[in-house]
């Protein structure tokens, strides 16, 4: 069966039935690997893209539920003001250590920043709380987004 989605502003069509998982699509299907495979099981977060700028993860979202909703993933969200400044960030304050969670932090910091644009840490530890770094940077995290933020 064919699937359309809307991915990063380009209309992809998958030959895959509707209830492959998104992150499957991504990766396998239109190579689209900044969105990481972690757990598979909706409880890391590295596999977080935005769906119509909403937070989802996309091991956990079957791409036949879709829809028209546009998905924007790592790749593309460095052309969004938000995305930049986050990524901007990231780098100015060294953020990464292993690196391979940080896509999924960086799209659900991203995704905070589109509804509150000038979260405090209490608004960044409750949107953030569903990542999980194995290095240990959250701090770097929270202090990155506030950066952005600015
Ligand atoms: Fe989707 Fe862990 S890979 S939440």
């Amino acid at each position: 069966m064919a699937v359309e989605l809307n991915i990063n502003g380009r209309t992809e069509r998958i030959e895959a039935p509707p209830e492959m998982p998104l992150l499957w699509a991504l990766r396998d299907e239109l190579g689209l690997v900044g969105t990481k495979f972690g757990c598979g099981a909706g409880l890391c977060g590295a596999c977080t893209v935005h769906l119509d700028g909403a937070a989802v993860r996309a091991c956990q979202t079957a791409i036949g539920d879709v829809g028209p909703s546009k998905i924007v993933t790592i790749e593309a969200i460095g052309d969004t003001d938000i995305g930049a400044r986050l990524q901007q960030a990231w780098l100015a304050l060294d953020v990464m250590q292993c690196g391979y969670c940080q896509a999924g932090q960086i799209m659900s910091a991203a995704a905070l920043l589109n509804t509150k644009p000038a979260p405090d840490e209490t608004d960044i530890d409750d949107a953030m709380a569903g990542n999980l770094c194995r290095c240990g940077t959250y701090t770097r995290i929270r202090a990155a987004i506030l950066k952005a933020a600015e």
